[in-house]
């Protein structure tokens, strides 16, 4: 499972593929799937939960073309706990070849998440300047030829395919030159059968894992059900001087910022500062996921004795305020009313020590932080358990 993928494992994926520039299938790079097909279902029974009658821009569904009543059929009708892979898409699709595909699917699963921080923190090299954007995709179905044509992504994109299932899955890759020669151009296109043959095919199936570098023309072909977690890596955006400011002055003010003395004197100098350090300390607590999780992880009661450790490869990260600002994976609040300096500096000893993964115990966290009451301990406890940035072992 995901928490155990170490973040030094994915290194060999960069020496395979000549330093992210060429393709690298590596098998049996996993003993087991790292995401299970009951953790697929689960994440698309979140995304069912958060259905409201639209659809989603990150989801769709294709029998040849896209299938909009098939989107709202699928959103309407969350997979049940006993349902397969298999059996749920009978039940929506039948037999006829049907792909779906979800984007941004780090928002509905922890795991994923995690395994993608894992990955991205991977090859960065623990270098938080080094992160890619990261954007988990799971694409499911029997669709045969992907509906998207033969096509190269845009800008420097590269992508991580982890096959979750046995059925044998294939990716096509053509050089730009011979896709261009063959073609006469570099728009999509539709005839796979006719360009296949002057492909390169890599094939893998659950286990394997095959790494696409940029710039190649590509088509998935999935003739059999199957699903793959595909990781999307793009360079970091250079973002605008202001983004972040709002929740910088937020964490720094509380929510009512805009009367706050705080906010009115400060300088644009300082307000550029705030934001600067508000988004990179975003970015490396969610080690350059496109985006957090949209659910909170189901209250835990525990008692003094209960172990508790950080979600690796997550850290925690503080800024000392009028109170204390936390970043975790990729989300931040302030506990401002009342903290005397003794209080910030135990909740910094605390969060130093949650870094080094070890298990700590209430008992052991009061210890660390014996100025912080047990209540607002536990409090403090339950909102990280809540957001998933520790767990009870
Ligand atoms: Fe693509």
């Amino acid at each position: 499972m995901a928490l155990n993928v170490r973040w030094q494992g994915w290194e060999v994926i960069r020496d395979a593929s000549a330093g992210l520039s060429a393709p690298a299938l590596l098998q049996g790079f996993f003993t087991e799937p790292p995401i299970s097909e009951k953790d697929v279902l689960e994440a698309f029974q979140r995304v069912c939960a958060a259905y409201d009658g639209e659809l989603m821009s990150t989801l769709r569904v294709y029998q040849g073309g896209r299938r909009p009543a098939l989107e709202h059929a699928l959103l309407s009708e969350p997979p049940n706990s006993c349902e397969t892979l298999r059996s749920w898409q009978s039940r929506l699709a039948g037999d006829a070849p049907t792909g779906i595909f979800l984007n941004r699917a780090e928002r509905w699963s922890e795991a994923i998440a995690t395994l993608g921080a894992s990955l991205n923190r991977g090859l960065s090299g623990d270098d938080p300047s080094n992160l890619f954007v990261v954007e988990a995709v799971l694409l499911i179905g029997n669709y045969g030829y992907s509906p998207f044509g033969i096509h190269v992504d845009q800008g420097a994109t590269r992508v991580v395919h982890i096959p979750l299932t046995q059925a044998q899955k294939s990716l096509y890759t053509w050089p730009p030159g011979a896709f261009e020669g063959a073609t006469g151009g570099s728009v999509p296109s539709f005839e796979p059968e006719r360009l296949v043959p002057l492909a390169d095919c890599h094939s893998y199936r659950s286990g394997d894992l095959f790494f696409l570098p940029a710039s190649l023309f590509h088509i998935g072909h999935s003739p059999e059900l199957s699903a793959t977690l595909a990781f999307v890596l793009t360079p970091r955006v250079e973002p605008m001087p202001l983004d972040g400011a709002a929740a910088a002055l937020e964490n720094l003010a509380g929510a009512n910022w805009q009367g706050s003395a705080a906010a009115q004197t400060l300088t644009v100098e300082r307000l550029l500062v705030l934001a600067k350090d508000h988004r990179e300390l975003v970015w490396s607590s969610s080690l350059g996921l496109s985006s957090s999780l949209e659910y909170e992880a189901e209250a835990l009661l525990c008692d003094a004795e209960q172990a508790f450790t950080i979600v690796r490869p997550f850290q925690v990260f503080v800024r000392r305020s009028a109170g204390l600002t936390v970043y975790a994976r990729g989300k931040s609040f302030s506990l401002l009313p009342g903290l005397s300096q003794r209080h910030v500096d135990d909740l910094c000893t605390f969060f130093a020590v949650l870094n080094t993964g070890e298990n700590l115990t209430f008992q052991l966290a009061r210890h660390v932080a014996p100025s912080i009451g047990t209540d607002a301990l536990a409090l403090i406890v339950s909102i990280l358990q809540a957001r998933h940035v520790l767990v009870f072992v």
